[in-house]
C-alpha cells in the first residue's frame, strides 16, 4: 500500500484543510509530519467551519486515524483548546488521535523566545506566527529539545533544565516577559496530553500498511516556506516539502505514492519577505476582499498577487508532484483579465525563467488572459465550466506539466469538482 502526501506549492493557506477533509474517505489514516500550531486549516460543511491548528483535518470523518508524526513542534495548551473545543462540538478523538512520542514539545519559553527573536531583528523580521515554533525547531536540531515521550518520565527536572538555559537567553536579550499564566494551562495540557495514544508514529504506520491501510499525509505551510527551498530566511523552520513526510513519520521514500500539490488560482502571502507577483493595487485589494484573505487564526491580512508560474513549476519538481488541485477558482470570477507569471526579470534585466537563489527584487513577467466571468461556485460539474476558464486550466497543465485534478469553486466541502478518478 502507498502513502500519498497533499502539500501547498506556495506561501501556505492554500485550501489544504478542505481537501483534506474532501479526500479523507478515500483513506484509512491521516497524518501531520511537519509545522505545529503556526498552521490554521480551514474546513467547512453542513454550515460548520472549524479552523485546526495541530489536529490533523481528517478527524471530522468516520473512525479514521489520525496521526500527529515525529516531524510536528506541538504546544500541549493550544493543543488540549483546540481537542477540547473538538470534543465539546461533539467530535470525540481520544480513540482517533494518536500522537508520536519524538514530536517536540512548544515550551512558554519558545513563544517568549519567538517574539525576542523577533523584536531583536528590527526591520528584518520575518513575521511569524509567534508561536514558538522557529526556537522549538532550533532546540531539536541542536539537541536541546523536550520530546511528547519525556513527559511520561521525570519531566519536571527535564523542563526546569530546559526552562532555565531559555531564561539565560531571555536576560541576555534584555526581554521582559510574564509566563505565569502560561505555565500553568501549559501544564495542565501536558496533564491533558496523556489520555491520548502516545506512540512511535514510525512502528504504527509500518504496520498500518502492512494491513494493507492508506495513509495521506497532510502538510502544513507551503513550499515557499520550506526551510532549505523556500524564500529564506522568510520561511518556517520546517521541511514543508514532500521529503519531510518521510523524515517527519519515519515513512520509507519508496512508500510514497500520490503527491498532491495544492495551488491557489492566484497567489498569497502572510508575514515579511519576497513576493514578486504582489499586487499593491485595486486588483490586489478585490482579490483579498473576495477571497477573504484574512489569516485563518491571527486574522492577519494576506498579501495578494497573480499566480507565479515560476515558482510553482520549482515546486511542482521539488515535490515530485503527480497531481494538482486548484483551490479557490470562484475568487477571479469576476476579473476582466487574468495574469500569470511566467518568468522573472532580474534586477540587472536579465529574464529567466528558473527560480533564481535570491527573488528579492526581481520583477514578473506577465502573460495576459480573459477572464470567465461567470459564477464557478454554483457549478457541480466541469461541463459547466465556461470557455476562458477551461483555457486557464489547460494553460496550467501545459505550463507545470501536470493534471489538474480536483478544482475547488467555493469553501464548503460540497464545492468540490473532481475532474477524474484514476
Ligand atoms: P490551509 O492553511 O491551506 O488549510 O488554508 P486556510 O484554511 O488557511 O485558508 C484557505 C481559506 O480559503 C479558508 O478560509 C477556506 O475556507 C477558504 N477556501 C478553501 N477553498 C476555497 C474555494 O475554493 N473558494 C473559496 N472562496 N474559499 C475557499
Ligand atoms: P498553513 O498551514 C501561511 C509564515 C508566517 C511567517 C513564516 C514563519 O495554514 O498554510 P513561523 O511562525 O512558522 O516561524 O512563521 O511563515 N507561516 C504561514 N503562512 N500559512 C501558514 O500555515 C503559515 N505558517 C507559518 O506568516 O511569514
Ligand atoms: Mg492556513
Amino acid at each position: 500500500m502507498k502513502v500519498d502526501v497533499l502539500l501547498g506549492l506556495q506561501w501556505g493557506d492554500e485550501g489544504k484543510g478542505k481537501v483534506v477533509d474532501v479526500l479523507t474517505p478515500h483513506y484509512d489514516v491521516i497524518a501531520r509530519f511537519q509545522g505545529g500550531p503556526n498552521a490554521g486549516h480551514t474546513l467547512e460543511f453542513e454550515g460548520q467551519k472549524y479552523v485546526l491548528r495541530s489536529i490533523p483535518s481528517g478527524i471530522f470523518q468516520g473512525d479514521k486515524i489520525n496521526i500527529i508524526g515525529n516531524g510536528v513542534v506541538l504546544d500541549p495548551a493550544l493543543f488540549m483548546d483546540e481537542a477540547k473545543a473538538l470534543e465539546a462540538s461533539g467530535h470525540a478523538l481520544k480513540e482517533r488521535l494518536h500522537i508520536s512520542k519524538k514530536a517536540h514539545l512548544i515550551l512558554p519559553t519558545h513563544r517568549i523566545l519567538d517574539r525576542a527573536y523577533e523584536a531583536a531583528k528590527g526591520k528584518g523580521k520575518v513575521g511569524t506566527t509567534g508561536k514558538g515554533i522557529g526556537p522549538t525547531y532550533t532546540d531539536k536540531v541542536s539537541r536541546n529539545g523536550l520530546r511528547v515521550g519525556d513527559i511520561l518520565n521525570r519531566f519536571e527536572a527535564k523542563y526546569a533544565q530546559t526552562k532555565a538555559r531559555h531564561e539565560a537567553i531571555l536576560k541576555s536579550l534584555d526581554f521582559e516577559y510574564d509566563i505565569t499564566d502560561a505555565e500553568k494551562t501549559w501544564f495542565e495540557g501536558i496533564e491533558y496530553m496523556k489520555q491520548f495514544r502516545l506512540v512511535d508514529s514510525e512502528h504504527e504506520i509500518d504496520h498500518l500498511l502492512k494491513q494493507g491501510k492508506t495513509v495521506l499525509c497532510e502538510g502544513a505551510q507551503g513550499t515557499m516556506l520550506d526551510v532549505d527551498f523556500g524564500s529564506y530566511p522568510f520561511v518556517t523552520s520546517s521541511n514543508t516539502v514532500c521529503a519531510g513526510a518521510c523524515t517527519g513519520l519515519g515513512v520509507s521514500p519508496h512508500a510514497i505514492g500520490d503527491v498532491f500539490g495544492i495551488i491557489k488560482a492566484y497567489c498569497t502571502r502572510v508575514g515579511a519577505g519576497p513576493f514578486p507577483t504582489e499586487l499593491f493595487d485595486a486588483t490586489g485589494r478585490k482579490i483579498r476582499d473576495l477571497g477573504h484573505e484574512y489569516g485563518a487564526v491571527t486574522g492577519r491580512e494576506r498579501r495578494c498577487g497573480w499566480i507565479d508560474l515560476v515558482a510553482l513549476k520549482y515546486a511542482v519538481m521539488i515535490n515530485g508532484v503527480t497531481k494538482l488541485i486548484m483551490m479557490k477558482s470562484d475568487v477571479l470570477d469576476d476579473f476582466e483579465t487574468i495574469k500569470a507569471c511566467i518568468a522573472y526579470k532580474m534586477p540587472d534585466g536579465e529574464e529567466v525563467e528558473y527560480f533564481p537563489f535570491e527573488i528579492e527584487g526581481v520583477e514578473p513577467v506577465y502573460v495576459e488572459m480573459p477572464g470567465w466571468k461567470a459564477d464557478l461556485s454554483r457549478m457541480t460539474n466541469e461541463d459547466e465550466f465556461p470557455e476562458e476558464f477551461n483555457a486557464y486550466i489547460s494553460f496550467l497543465e501545459e505550463e507545470l506539466e501536470t493534471p489538474i485534478q480536483i478544482i475547488s469553486v467555493g469553501p464548503d466541502r460540497a464545492q468540490t469538482i473532481v475532474r477524474y478518478q484514476d
